[in-house]
């Protein structure tokens, strides 16, 4: 995945703000990314870009091949669904549906049967150490355990890409290490690609690179050498982003 002199305006009643002024980035299939920034530096919107969930102003998003900028909204749409997994920070489950219903959605809603998909749902259920809770409601779940079906919904469809924007937001400090581990995880063992926000130096350390925004420009990037590496991470984000 890469991204070329990305730029987004949002022009709504008259205020003008320019969330990204010129991103270049490059994320190798397989990498695990982070991205730290302060509040309003522009992250949510490089996701959202680099998710096909908005149009550039300017500049390019690189998905295999696509140019996600140049498609229709409903290619861009259709392109999103196929190939690009997205967990967000509230975990966007339906609560009247079982974990295993809420993982099978995307192919329901393509008109593929539960016991079609079946054996792959439940592959992933115990990829997100689950299993035990396929019948269980998101109210009978905890904030982790309702993540990882998130997570596990995000990977049915065996993306290209997984945007996770502040995953463990809402999570406590033990559930947010097994979310980055899993993620962490899936991108050393299956190749995925993943670009994940967060706000934590513990996670980002997860991560192969981490790249720090502000004020909708890339100012650096770490490299951090493993979960031991959050007080460098903390650090090195403090020095660039202060
Ligand atoms: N839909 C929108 N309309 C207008 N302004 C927006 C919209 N979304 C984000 N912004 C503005 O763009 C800037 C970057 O926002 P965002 O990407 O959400 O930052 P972050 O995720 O780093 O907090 C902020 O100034 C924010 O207020
Ligand atoms: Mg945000």
């Amino acid at each position: 995945m890469s991204v070329r002199g990305l730029e987004k305006i949002y022009d709504s009643s008259g205020r003008r703000v320019r969330a990204l002024a010129g991103v270049d980035l490059d994320v190798p299939r397989g990498a695990f990314f982070a991205i730290m920034g302060a509040s309003g530096s522009g992250k949510s919107t490089l996701l959202h870009l680099v998710g096909g969930l908005t149009r550039p102003t300017n500049g390019q998003v690189l998905v295999e091949g696509h140019d996600l900028a140049g498609l229709s909204d409903r290619a861009r749409t259709v392109f999103r669904r196929r190939r690009m997994g997205i967990i967000f920070q509230d975990y966007n489950l339906l609560p009247t549906l079982t974990a295993r219903e809420n993982v099978a959605l995307p192919m329901l809603l393509e008109g593929t049967s539960l016991a079609a998909c079946e054996q792959r749902v439940n592959e992933l259920l115990a990829a997100v150490h689950l299993s035990e809770r396929a019948h269980h409601r998101p109210d009978a779940l905890s904030g982790g355990e309702q993540q990882r079906v998130a997570i596990a919904r995000a990977l049915l469809n065996d993306p290209a890409i997984v945007l996770a924007d502040e995953p463990t937001g809402n999570l406590d400090s033990k559930q947010s290490v097994e979310i980055w581990a899993l993620l962490r995880r899936f991108a050393s063992e299956q190749g995925k690609t993943i670009l994940m926000v967060t706000h934590e130096a513990a996670g980002a350390a997860f991560a192969d690179r981490v790249i720090v925004l502000k004020d909708g420009r890339v100012v650096g990037t770490l490299a951090p050498q493993g979960s031991l590496d959050a007080a460098l991470v903390a650090t090195g984000y403090q020095q660039l982003a202060g």
